[in-house]
């Protein structure tokens, strides 16, 4: 294990704890390294690391920028894990590793934290035992409601894709992204919303330093074309982030599975941190974009002929919900190329080279067999 990025980047964390504890994988934790680091919440911050494991996701805070580091686990192989990892990169000074079982007393966690009279935390990390995410709840409001946390603390917490978090009174999601079968929710205090990502979304601007702009890029991708990347490339000029969802349950039937679409995706863009892969099983697509705490819908128009068919999914999605919105590029050079005619020309052995990623063309040879 390595630190991803910032002034530890490349730095080996010798130490690994084996059994109980899940470590973060490394494409998991770049990810949130790079959402987190695009939300500026690292700058300065103090960080408290709840069930710290390695420590690798705190080391990869102070590494990007943050101040100082509290990482907390009850596993005493777990604290000699982050001790030995902390100085591996020379981060003794900014870290203090403490033990505490957070599962138990949330009261009893509180005290002790207060105990440590250290500055009050902008960042809370939490990356519970997957089955135990439920019991974190009391935890988390305490913590929201006590001078340990600045007012305008984020919390983020890993859990399983498939988990719902318990909802809280006092933290509202101000963001949730899927990395495989890991979830990460970001939570911020309720009364920090309209700052944050204002949960009424398009009412109200949201504050320029502190929003990141994403949009959702949906479709079939059966399968990926260049002109869908040139409109994810043209994306990333408009949008911080872009989430691409392969919807699954299309009328159509897909010439490519679920798993190969998103893997050509992933081949073609995936390299790319600003760029998630995801898939999108479940109804609305507007009910996607809010529950991955995004309010921009993009969409490619390659010519007129697109025109109506986008025009009345606009309006109809703003209906739907009038707090997300509609973007369109334009597709440039590829307006003649569409998921159809490339499939339509394989299947007749045309040569596709240049209109489609290298991965693409040599999936659709194998499907047709030439
Ligand atoms: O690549 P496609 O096939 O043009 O993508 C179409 C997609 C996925 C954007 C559209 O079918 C969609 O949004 N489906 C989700 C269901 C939905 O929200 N329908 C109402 C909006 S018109």
């Amino acid at each position: 294990m390595r630190v991803i990025s910032g002034r530890f980047g490349g730095q080996r964390l010798p130490a690994s704890v084996a059994s109980s504890t899940r470590p973060t994988a490394d494409r998991v934790r770049e990810a949130i390294g790079s959402l987190l680091a695009a939300r500026g919440v690292f700058d300065g911050a103090q960080v408290l690391d709840l069930f710290s494991g390695t420590g690798a996701l705190g080391i990869e805070a102070l590494s990007r920028g943050a101040s100082a580091l509290v990482s907390v686990d009850v596993d005493p192989r777990a604290r000699r894990a982050i001790e030995q990892n902390v100085r591996a990169v020379g981060a003794t000074e900014q870290t203090q590793v403490i033990k505490l079982d957070l599962l138990r007393t949330p009261e009893r966690v509180i005290a002790a934290l207060a105990a440590l009279g250290h500055p009050p935390f902008s960042l809370v990390l939490a990356d519970p035992p997957y089955r135990e995410v439920d019991k974190l709840a009391p935890l988390l409001e305490l913590l929201a409601n006590s001078p340990i946390c600045t007012a305008d603390a984020l919390f983020m917490v890993e859990h399983a894709r498939s988990a719902r978090l318990p909802s809280l009174a006092s933290l509202q999601i101000a963001g949730h992204y899927t990395y495989g079968d890991t979830a990460v929710t970001l939570l911020a205090r309720v009364d920090q919303m309209s700052e944050r990502e204002d949960e009424s979304m398009g009412s109200e601007l949201v504050s320029p330093e502190k929003a990141v702009s994403a949009a959702v890029y949906a479709g079939s991708f059966d399968p990926i074309t260049n002109g869908h990347v040139a409109i994810i490339r043209s994306g990333l000029v408009a949008f911080e982030r872009i989430i691409v969802a392969v919807l699954t349950n299309t009328a159509k039937k897909p010439l490519f599975s679920v798993e190969e679409r998103v893997e050509m995706i992933r081949d073609a863009v995936g390299g790319d941190p600003r760029v998630e892969v995801d898939r999108f099983d479940h109804g609305l697509l507007v009910n996607y974009a809010r529950e991955k705490g995004v309010r921009i819908v993009l969409r490619g128009l390659r010519a007129v002929g697109d025109f109506e068919h986008e025009l009345q999914m606009a309006n109809m999605n703003r209906h739907l919900d009038p707090g997300i919105e509609t973007v369109f590029i334009m597709a440039n050079d590829w307006f003649y190329v569409s998921s159809t005619l490339i499939k339509e020309a394989a299947a007749l052995g045309g040569d596709l080279h240049g209109m489609v990623p290298e991965l693409v063309e040599k999936k659709l040879r194998d499907k047709f067999g030439r």
